[in-house]
């Protein structure tokens, strides 16, 4: 349970009253309640409005909202506010402002104009965060802390001059010595060696390719100057109520932040999440992925979504409506892949600014005569009934290794192809998703030892020391995947020489000499040893080098025929395959789910395709979330499954029924 004060799941969302006079603020806590809302996002654009000038609070209003909250039996997640600096900030130090690479400054009039590297806004956001903090630290309403707001989500990455000045600082304590960082950054190349460290720049906007460890480097001190940032408010917030849990909302899918070390920092992990409902978009799978992101991001603590869309979001070229109960489904999806809450943005639809026409909970018309609001009333009802799931957790005995530097190096153009990582990892984990096999991403050097199948999409970049951490792990039994293109340049971005994949191929038997990149209209043909099924290769090709690993699969034809595409090699008591090629995403999935189902690894019942099955547990209890992601009702057998279905507190045993869209919770119940 994230806190006593709420024993539910949290249901809500962000509360902006400062758009509305206060009339309206007892509507919002009558109808909060008619939905069974327990938790509010309160603050997170109110700098303005907290601080209208330079030492002049108003907590006033604050201190009679959370008043009427309090009253009104719903927790807060109050906001550090620091997420849009105030108006009055930047005339004071228009220094705050970020600038772009090509030295473009970003002005007020949206948000999130700060430099994550202004001590102006350093010290301003501190001072309002301890004055925040001691203001309510006491406050019966306030049961968390929402620092900040999607940090670096429209401004990624400053290149200014305060900016590049702190660069040079981490660049020095990284290195040591300016020669050292020419041996790094490979500067004997192209001139670019540097004599002292004032001579150092961002990457700013260049005639050509970028030198590319100059560029890791800027997105690795990117990530750690907005990390220091929220360190900053959190060490304040724990100073001055240590027994608050404090979060900052993260965006699965974003690059330029490394959320695996912002994980560690979480008392709970939560997200935004947003999948585009278009039909054949699969948005099901972004969502599932993207919760199974966040929760992977730190193991140990609860997650929430906090974020989400009742009907449609305004920023798509065109912004599809979710159909009647898809909000429905993709709530309670996020509850069947562990989260212990369910947001949106926003509880009330704003009536002027940039996003107006964004979906709330409560939307422009008569709540009453709403179908949006009515399918609000009816997912609080049904979080009501699920009191029994908190603490329970998803067991995944299959992961998949997602690194960031790998993430911002692989992307970073150069390379024989454009690579698109995202893609590559999600193509992997659908071929989990659609077996309904729970599967947790793992940072490099992470614990290994619960889990039994690992796959390593591209890992491109690949640091000496992870060969060890995934030796020691198959020795033991551990089934590994790897796939094309990784191991092929250290934490520098100096290739690993001697046969690409050279830091494991004792691990894979073999080595890469070369390879021959696809474009979209190419295949190139491959046939499986043993069943002599052809099939063909997508994407990427490598010409392997055979040294112990076994052939599975080779090239039919093209500049690699006869050498092989796929291989396995035994290795202490695990095994490990190499792909040496993309396959095509029905291959893929065909392929590791019959793997997975070799090593023993099985979803709990066979579903029919278009249903997500998935599994939460708590001591002996099982909770198993039934999923109908198509617009028509599928009826299936439970096989010997029985239980109670908790949204409608029914038994259930032999076989299931679901609506359009609809979903069942069943406990498990043996006999
Ligand atoms: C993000 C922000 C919200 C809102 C939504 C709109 O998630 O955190 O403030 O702008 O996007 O989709
Ligand atoms: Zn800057």
């Amino acid at each position: 349970m994230i806190t006593q004060k709420i024993p539910h799941l949290f249901y809500g969302g962000d509360y902006n009253p400062e758009q509305w006079p206060r009339e309206v603020w007892r509507e919002d806590i009558r109808l909060m309640q008619e939905a069974q809302v327990n938790f509010v996002s309160v603050g997170i654009f109110s700098w303005a409005r907290l601080q209208p000038k330079e030492g002049v609070f108003d907590f006033d209003w604050l201190d009679e909202l959370m008043d009427l909250l309090h009253e009104g039996g719903i927790g807060v997640n109050l906001a550090t506010a620091t997420a849009s600096p105030s108006a009055w900030l930047v005339r004071k130090d228009p220094k705050v402002l970020p600038e772009d690479p090509n030295g473009q400054t970003y002005y007020p009039g949206s948000r999130q104009h700060y430099c994550p590297n202004s001590k102006t806004y350093q010290e301003a956001s501190r001072a309002l965060v301890r004055a925040l903090a001691e203001r309510y630290g006491q406050n019966p309403a306030l049961v968390s802390w929402h620092v900040n707001n999607e940090y670096g989500c429209h401004f990624p990455a400053c290149y200014c001059d305060v900016c590049a000045e702190n660069f040079r600082v981490w660049l020095a304590e990284r290195y040591g010595t300016v020669e050292a960082l020419n041996g790094a950054w490979g500067t004997a190349f192209w001139s670019q060696a540097y004599g002292e460290w004032a001579e150092i720049f961002p990457p700013r906007k260049m005639p050509t390719h970028p030198n590319p460890t100059q560029l890791l480097d800027y997105q690795r001190f990117m990530n750690e100057s907005f990390l220091r940032l929220y360190k900053g408010e959190v060490e304040i917030l724990r100073e001055v109520t240590p027994e608050v849990p404090v979060n900052t909302n993260f965006m699965a899918g974003h690059k330029p932040l490394d959320y695996f070390k912002w994980g560690a920092l979480q008392d709970f992990t939560s997200h935004d999440a947003y999948p585009d409902p278009k039909p054949g978009e699969e948005g099901e799978i972004e969502g599932a992925m993207a919760n199974d992101l966040t929760r992977s991001f730190n193991k140990a603590v609860p997650m929430v979504l906090m974020e989400q869309v009742s009907s449609q979001v305004n920023w798509r070229g065109v912004n599809t409506l979710k159909a009647p109960g898809q909000m429905r489904l993709w709530s309670l999806q996020a509850v069947a892949h562990g989260a212990e809450g369910v947001l949106f943005f926003q509880w009330r639809a704003s009536r002027a600014g940039a996003e107006k026409f964004h979906g709330a909970m409560v939307p422009h018309v008569d709540p009453a005569k709403s179908r949006v609001f009515q399918e609000i009333k009816g997912l609080g009802e049904d979080l009501s009934c699920l009191d029994d799931v908190i603490d329970s957790r998803i067991q995944a005995e299959c992961g998949i290794v997602f690194s960031y530097e790998n993430w911002w190096a692989l992307e970073a153009g150069s390379k024989p192809r454009t690579f698109l990582y995202h893609p590559l990892v999600k193509e992997t984990y659908t071929s989990f998703w659609r077996e309904n096999l729970p599967v947790d991403f793992i940072a490099p050097g992470e614990d290994l030892s619960k889990y039994r199948l690992l796959v390593v999409p591209s890992l491109y970049l690949f640091r000496d020391e992870w060969a060890e951490w995934l030796r020691e792990w198959v020795r033991a039994g551990g089934v590994l995947v790897v796939t094309y293109f990784s191991a092929v340049v250290n934490e520098k971005e100096h290739i690993h020489l001697g046969g690409y994949g050279s830091p494991i191929s004792d691990l894979l038997g073999l080595w890469v000499e070369e390879w021959q990149p696809l474009h979209d209209d190419e295949r190139v043909p491959f046939r499986f040893e043993e069943s002599s099924r052809r099939e063909e290769a997508v994407y990427f090709t490598e010409k392997i080098h055979l040294e112990g690993a076994r052939s599975m699969a080779h090239y039919t034809e093209g500049p690699f025929a006869g050498s092989p595409a796929l291989t396995v090699n035994d290795f202490g008591k695990g095994k490990v395959f190499y792909q040496g090629a993309r396959f095509s995403a029905g291959l893929q999935h065909e392929w590791l789910g019959k793997l997975a189902d070799e090593i023993g690894i099985h979803a709990p019942l066979k579903v029919p395709v278009g249903v997500e099955l998935t599994v939460r547990t708590k001591g002996d209890r099982e909770f198993l979330f039934f999923l109908n992601h198509q617009q028509k009702t599928v009826a299936f057998s439970l096989g010997s499954l029985r239980g109670r279905e908790l949204l409608t507190g029914q038994d259930v045993a032999e076989s299931l029924s679901l609506p359009p869209f609809g979903v069942a919770v069943i406990e498990r119940r043996e006999g």
